[in-house]
């Protein structure tokens, strides 16, 4: 009897590790996608109250490349994320017809709902409404595709190192460390 509890688990764990490996069926993921689209991401009837203008768009790319451009990339096309394709479900290309199939309320909704359970964090009570509905505005308007290269954090390792060791941004004057305070006043010694 206990045998069969053992082996039955066992059948359990392996079905459930099955079940993760393998990927959504095409039908499957369509469906998925058109029960997220009508069902489960709400604000669909939303309208974005603030105007479109160059200046929203501007200030939605600030707030974007703030807070959303440590997985969706400075671009919005996940430009330079190294870990995007590996997450799952990965950092989707936000010029894609699937993001811009979204009304602009379903796109804020996301914002402030995030996704359950994926990596999509909710930014509820860090954003406010008007600078979500400007990121509406640049999301709909995104720079091409590795126009703005990769965010800073994942530039090659080397450079932060040269910028680090300078003590400061390349070109900044008084970039070298000040020694002379602990060192160059032999006379202060007293042996
Ligand atoms: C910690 C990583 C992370 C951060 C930060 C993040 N996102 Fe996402 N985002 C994701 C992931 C992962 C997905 C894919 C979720 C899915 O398909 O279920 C996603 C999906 C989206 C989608 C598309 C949802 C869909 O159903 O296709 C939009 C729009 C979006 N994010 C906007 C934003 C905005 C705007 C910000 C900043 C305010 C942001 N994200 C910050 C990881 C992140």
């Amino acid at each position: 009897m206990k045998r069969i509890i053992v082996m039955s688990a066992a059948c359990l764990v392996f079905a459930i590790a099955a079940c993760k490996v393998e990927k959504p069926g095409e039908v499957e993921s369509a469906f998925v996608k058109s029960v997220k689209k009508t069902i489960t991401i709400g604000g669909k009837d939303l309208k974005n109250p603030v105007a479109f203008s160059d200046e929203a768009v501007k200030t939605g790319g600030g707030h974007f490349q703030h807070h959303c451009q440590i997985c969706h990339g400075l671009d919005g096309h996940a430009t330079g994320v190294p870990f995007a394709a590996q997450m799952d479900p990965p950092v989707p290309d936000l010029s894609d017809p699937d993001v811009q199939g979204y009304t602009d309320g379903q796109i804020k909704w996301i914002m402030e709902n995030g996704i359950a359970p994926s990596g999509m964090p909710s930014f509820k009570g860090i954003l406010d409404d008007d600078e979500m509905w400007d990121i509406v505005h640049y999301i709909r308007h995104l720079p091409p595709k590795g126009s703005l290269g990769a965010p800073d954090v994942y530039n090659e390792e080397k450079e932060e190192h040269e910028k680090m060791q300078m003590g400061g941004k390349p070109g900044e004057k008084s970039a070298k460390p000040e020694k002379k305070d602990a060192h160059q006043h032999g006379s202060e010694h007293k042996h």
